[in-house]
Order: C-alpha cells, then structure tokens, then sequence
C-alpha cells in the first residue's frame, strides 16, 4: 500500500530536486561603489603590496608571486590596468591577482581593495538583524584588533613586557622579524588592565565579554582572561584577529600551559589553522603545505625560512581545517616528531585528509627532536634538505608502522591489513586508489586481486552510507510538501494500444500480462540506460547547504527504482540492467584514464596555440584576449569528446558482455536510428535525445510508475468483478477494494499533475 505513496513523495522529492537550484546568498556590494573600487584600484600599487617591482619602459616587471623564478617575467601594465606572467599566465585586472594570490572570492577581492583604498562600502540589501549582526562582528574584530596593539606594545614598550615576555622570546631563540610577523604579545600580571584600557578608548564592555578577552567572575569582579602569558593572536585567513593563545611562562603544574580564547560568533576553533595568513603564498608558490602541531612549532619553522607551516593549534583536524587548506594546495606533509603513542593516536586525522582527496605525506623529525627545537637546531638549508629527503608516502608509512611486529600474529596482522585497505578505500580517485594497492600487495605480500575486492567492498559501503545520508537528508527537506492538483490539469495516461487491449482480453490478473503490458514502458526506460547511462543528467542536491553533485542518467534510474522498490518484470531488461549497474563499477576508472589521454590532448592543443599567439600578438591585451578564446575553444573541444566517451562507454561494453540476450538488446537499441538522429542534429539543428535527457528520462520513468499504478488499479477491478461473480454479499471486502482503486486513481492524477502535457507514449518509439 504505502509503496505507492512513496512514488508520489518521490515525485515531489524530485521536482523539488531539479527544481530549487540552489541561490548563494552573498551580500553584494552596490554597483557603483563596485565601480569606484574598480576606478581606483591601481595595478601598480596593488601589485606591489606583494612584488618588488622594477620599472622597464612603460611597464614594471617582477617576479612572478604566483610561481618560483629568479628572473623576472611578471609584468605590469599601469596603463591597461593588468598584470601578468609570461611564464605561468597568471595575472590580470587589480581583483583578478587579488582573487588569485590571497584565493579570495570576488566579493572578498572587492573588500580587500576597497579597504586598501578607503573607499566605505554601504550594503544595502541588509537587513536591520542582518547589519546588527555585522555590526556585532566588525565590533568584536575591533576589540580584538585593539587587544592585539595593547598585548603588542606591552611586550615592546613596558619593563615587564621586555624583562619576561621578550627576554623569553628571546630565549627560544625568535628574532624580532617573527615577532612582527605573527604579532607576538605579551600581557601583564594585572587583573583587569586590558579592560580598563579598553574602556578608556570607548570601546563597550560588551565586545569585551564576547570576544572572551574578559570574564566577569561569580562575585561579580572583572578580569583578564589572559594575565601573565606572552601571546600568539590567530588570524583568519585574510588576516582578522579572531583569537589568541596565551602561553604560560611558569613551570609549575598548576596553571594551564595555555589559555586560548573561547569559541564566538568570530571564531570557530574548528575552522582556523594557525598560521595560514603568514602561510598562505609560500603554500600556493609550494604547491605544498607542512603541518605542525603548536604555534611556535610554526614560528620557528617560518624563521627558518620554511614559511609553508600550518598548525592545527593541538587538536586533531577537522574536516573545516581540511577544507580550507583544500583552497590552497593538494599537498599536505604532516610532521611527527617521532613519539610512537602520538602517531598512532593521529593516524585516524590522516585519513580525514586521505578523504578530502590530498596527497598525504609524512615524515619523521630526528627522535627527541620537535619542528620547533628541529627548526632552531639547523641550518635553514639544513631544514629544508631534512625536509626533502625523509618525506615519505602515509600509505607507505601507516602500512610500516602497523605491520610492524605482527609477522607472527595472523589476526593482528589482518587486522592491520584492514585497517591500511580502509584507509586507501577512502581515498577518492580510483588511479590513486590504484596505484596504492599495487604497492601494498607487494610491501604485505598480499595478492592485489584480493585487495582491490576489499577496497571497493569499502568503497562500496563508504558510498553507500554517503548516499543514505544524503538520502535522508533530501527526505527531510523535501518532506511535508505534498502536491496539490488542479484537476483541470490532469492528463489521462495514454493505454497502450497493443498490449493493453492483449492484457484486458485476457485476464489481467495473471502476473504474465502484467508483465506485458509493462514491457513496453521497461524497454524504453531501459533504452536510455543502455544508450545514455554515463551520459550526465541533472544536478541533485547534495545537502541542505545548497551544495550539488552531477548524476548519471543510470544511477538516476537505479535510484528511482530502488527507492520505489520496483523490479523490472521483463528479465530480459532485468538483466541488462543488471550487467550496466555492473560496468558502472568500472566507469570511474575508464573515465580517469580517457580524462588524461583528453588532458595530454588538451595541453598539447593548448601549447600549440599559446605559441602560435605569442609569436604573432603585439600587446598584452590582444595577448589576453586571443588566451581567453583559445582556452574557451579548447575546453569546448574537450567537454565534448568527454561527452562523447561517456555516451559510447556502456553501450560498447555491453555490446561485448558475455550475455547473449543483453548483447542482442543493446544491439536493437542503439542500431541505425542513433547515427540518425546525429546527421538531423548537425543539419538542421534539432535537439537530440541526448539534448533532452533531463526531460526524457524522469518521464520515462513516471511513465513506468504510473503503468504499475494502472496494472493495479486493473487487477484490483478484475478481483472486483470476480468477487461479485461468486460472493455478491461480500461487501466489506468490495468497498475495500474500492477505496484502495479510489485511492489508485487519484495517486494516478497526481503523478499525471507532473507530468503535464509531455505526457508521451513509449509505445511506437522503439
Ligand atoms: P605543546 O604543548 O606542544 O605546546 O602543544 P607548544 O606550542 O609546542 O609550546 P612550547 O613549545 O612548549 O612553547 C601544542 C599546541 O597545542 C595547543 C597549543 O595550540 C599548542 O601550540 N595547546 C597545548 C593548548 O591549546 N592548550 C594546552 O594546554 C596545551
Ligand atoms: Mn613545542
């Protein structure tokens, strides 16, 4: 019974899918002062807030920010108002190299430039609640802006500041450089002399209480929370204060090491690496980032002149950290120093990183050795050899670390295996994926078949709890809105002529001719998985968040079909697409390996053209242009041979599978009308099946639930009329009936409601 109200749930579920595309709600700054920033904005004194330049002719030339080089070929045009690299290609407008070189949005680009040119941004589209809120916030940022100055120039300028906080600094070997850099502080033994402070320069108490710099105590007396403590303030990635670290300068156990700021509307622990605003272009120039554990873990390094160090501040990572590194760079090194407890207990984070799809590489610090005390103990060339040559792979790392001494332990050994299959079974690209299970097969002396059976068994229920979870999630969001139908809209199912007048002749409640009349709607639904399978279909909601991934024409269907609970009654069609969910299994890797062979073309396409401009252009504006086109022809070239493979792939590999009925039906399906419908394309414009797609299929697969409705509602009115031959006073179990066919009809014009006019007939079209 309640399958059927599911199809409708479904239903709206699914025009709720394709229908919300999801809106980013960004708060946009007014066109005119967008073009006033873009007025003012000079490339010049943009750019050299980041690069030294020189002037050459009526240009200036640098080097390059975006990539390493020792002579310059970053070049800056005042007059045209762009920049640009004639080695990488990167450059542009004054926003375009803010946007690239701090990887900010346009909108952050925008308000990074209009800060540096004091020009006021008015939003207007706030709401009252709305700039409150941001009031709120710019507020706490002053505070916290003020408190950095004040913990500053206590360590600076004050007896205390330089005799304790510096002298320690000192001591650990930081040189002043650092301590501007990452605005190192200092805080008096005093109970409230921040707060006093800060209240003399106006600001409110409030902010005070908000950004945890002050606590009021149960008796009601204001304090400090950071007393007696040098201070490590945490930046946001475009450079806002929104925290501090105060660390301890006695030995003894009883005060904390560290007092840190507590979470606010500002800061969320989870979601800030200490360091990255200093970090951020050595891990973009790097293509690398190396992460650490403490603040001075970070500093040190930095000093050393490894300036790619992040830390995650003595938490584990979190996926938030993980995603915001993502911005940056693919290329993680995570380094230990060599404490066998602590590595163990931090394998599980790696593999957080391994899901996020980064390289992953750790290594090892000299046993006794911290990056902090490491850092200081060498050469900056010695730091950066060490670094070189004992990276070592984390696969590679966890399966030594793991394996070792289990050789004589068979279960501790399998279970060691299960734990490292796990781990590569996360990692989200299949060659990678791969390429690991080759190596380890060899390391644990394990037959590769075997692994990559447990790995994509993992893969396998990694995705599927993922799509569960999704699942659930579209549920949710999509629940308590049921459709509500005029009826002046309902469209009739069309029967089938043929085999509706075959299923009523005989009698319909035989499970044979319910199967023909379903047959035709199977074949046609089918027919789109066999011809268009990995063909892309529609975007689908991902979470609440607005997020969306692309689906395939087959895992649209399968979905559908699953969720409903439905199987296919032809086996023929059962088992085509049966074998096509199978080859599914091995279209990511096809698709990777035709997306290199695409890529290497592309780049050679590519390479090609870029030398055929530079040898003809005269300016860097004709340059940019001819770049522009060139990269949009070429991606267009690509897009579509990509297109191309995945329309070929299922059909070529069931045309070669090893079922007789499925290769015979792929053969029907796809044979002489498919090069059709490409000539009529090409000549005359027409949209094809393939254009289509995202119409055609939910129809076809409405139309087959509709004909599952229709085939009940039939049985259910032969059961009547049998009842009635036999027992005509058996009305409770006719009035039953009844109201269960009701009940059928109006799910029926429901789904119909949908539908709407592109109600088709599969029948004749095969
Ligand atoms: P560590 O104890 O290794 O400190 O904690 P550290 O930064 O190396 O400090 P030094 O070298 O003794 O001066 C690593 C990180 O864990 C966090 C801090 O972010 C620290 O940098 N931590 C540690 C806390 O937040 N609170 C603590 O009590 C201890
Ligand atoms: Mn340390």
């Amino acid at each position: 019974m309640n399958k059927h109200a599911d199809i409708a749930t479904e239903f709206t579920n699914f025009a709720l899918r394709i229908t919300s595309a999801p809106t980013r709600n960004m708060r946009r700054i007014d066109r005119e002062t967008v073009q006033k920033i873009l007025d003012t904005a000079d490339i010049v004194e943009v750019v050299s807030d980041f690069v030294s330049l020189k002037r050459r002719g009526a240009n200036y030339i640098g080097l390059c920010p975006f990539h390493n080089e020792r002579t310059p070929s970053f070049s800056v045009s005042r007059s045209k108002g762009i920049c640009k690299c004639f080695s990488c290609g990167k450059g542009g407008s004054p926003v375009n190299f803010i946007m690239e070189l701090e990887q900010m949005s346009y909108n952050e680009a925008l308000r990074y430039l209009a800060k540096k040119y004091n020009i006021e941004i008015k939003d207007h589209e706030m709401t009252s609640e709305e700039r409150e809120r941001e009031s709120e916030r710019e507020s706490m940022l002053a505070v916290n802006e003020f408190a950095m100055n004040y913990f500053e120039n206590v360590l600076n300028g004050s007896d205390d500041g330089r005799n304790i906080g510096l002298a320690y600094f000192r001591e650990r070997g930081i040189n002043d450089a650092m301590i501007k850099r990452f605005h190192l502080g200092y805080s008096y033994d005093r109970r409230d002399d921040l707060y006093r402070t800060a209240l003399k320069q106006g600001f409110q108490e409030k902010y005070l209480f908000d950004t945890g710099l002050c606590y009021r105590s149960e008796r009601g007396t204001v304090s400090d929370r950071f007393r007696s403590r040098v201070i490590y303030p945490v930046f946001t990635v475009s450079g806002k204060v929104v925290a501090f670290g105060g660390r301890t300068l006695r030995k003894d156990k009883d005060v904390a090491k560290y007092v840190n700021s507590p979470e606010s509307t500002i800061y969320r622990k989870s979601y800030e690496l200490y360091g990255l605003y200093q970090a951020k272009q050595a891990i973009v120039r790097k293509d690398k980032c190396i992460l650490v554990e403490g603040y001075m873990d970070v500093i040190s390094m930095h000093q050393s002149g490894v300036e790619n160090v992040v830390a995650s501040s003595g938490t584990s990572l979190t996926e938030g950290q993980i995603r915001l590194l993502h911005r940056f760079t693919e290329n993680v090194t995570v380094i230990y120093d060599s404490d066998p407890a602590g590595i163990k207990a931090s394998l599980r984070g790696i593999d957080l990183l391994l899901a996020e799809g980064l390289n992953v590489k750790v290594m090892l610090l000299p046993e006794g050795d911290d990056p902090d005390s490491f850092a200081q103990s060498h050469t900056s060339e010695e730091v950066e050899a060490y670094l070189a040559a004992n990276e070592q792979d984390f696969i590679a790392f966890k399966t030594a670390i793991l394996m070792e001494g289990v050789e004589k332990d068979p279960i501790a050994k399998s279970r060691a295996i299960q734990n490292i299959v796990r781990s590569i079974s996360i990692i989200p690209d299949s060659i990678t994926r791969t390429v690991y299970i080759g190596e380890c097969s060899r390391t644990m002396g394990i037959d590769e078949k075997i692994l990559t059976l447990q790995v994509s068994k993992y893969s396998a229920e990694h995705a599927e709890k993922q799509e569960r979870d999704a699942q659930r999630e579209r549920n949710r969001v999509s629940a308590g809105l049921p459709p509500d139908p005029a009826d002046d809209a309902v469209t009739e199912l069309t029967p089938v002529a043929g085999s509706t007048s075959k299923a009523t002749a005989e009698n319909s409640q035989s499970g044979r001719s319910d199967a023909a009349f379903l047959y035709p709607y199977e074949r046609e639904l089918i027919r789109y998985v066999v011809k268009y399978g990995m063909c892309y279909l529609c975007d689908v909601a991902v979470d609440d968040s607005g997020e969306t991934r692309p689906m395939n024409v087959l895992e649209y269907v399968s979905q559908e079909l699953r969720l409903d609970e439905i199987n296919l009654t032809d086996p023929m069609m059962a088992a085509a697409l049966d074998m096509s969910c199978r080859l599914a299994l091995e279209w990511p890797e096809a698709l990777e390996n035709e997306k290199m062979r695409l890529e290497e073309r592309r780049n050679a396409d590519m390479a090609a053209g870029i030398d055929e401009i530079r040898e003809s252009a005269e300016d860097i504006a004709s340059i940019e242009t001819r770049e522009k086109e060139l990269t949009a022809r070429v991606n267009a070239r690509y897009a579509t041979a990509k297109e191309d493979f995945a329309e070929m792939f299922l059909q070529h590999n069931l045309l070669s599978c090893d079922n007789d009925n499925v290769r015979r039906i792929t053969t029907d399906m796809v044979s002489s009308r498919h090069s059709l419908s490409k000539i009529h394309t090409k000549y005359t414009h027409i949209a094809t099946e393939r254009d289509r797609l995202a119409e055609l299929v939910p129809l076809a697969v409405y139309n087959l639930k509709c004909a599952l409705i229709e085939c009940e509602i039939r049985n259910i009115n032969s059961r009547i009329a049998q009842i009635y031959k036999s027992t005509p006073d058996n009305l409770e179990q006719i009035t039953e009936l009844l109201t269960r066919n009701r009940e059928l009809n109006n799910l029926k014009k429901e789904l119909s409601v949908y539908l709407g006019e592109r109600i088709l007939s599969p029948h004749g079209r095969h």
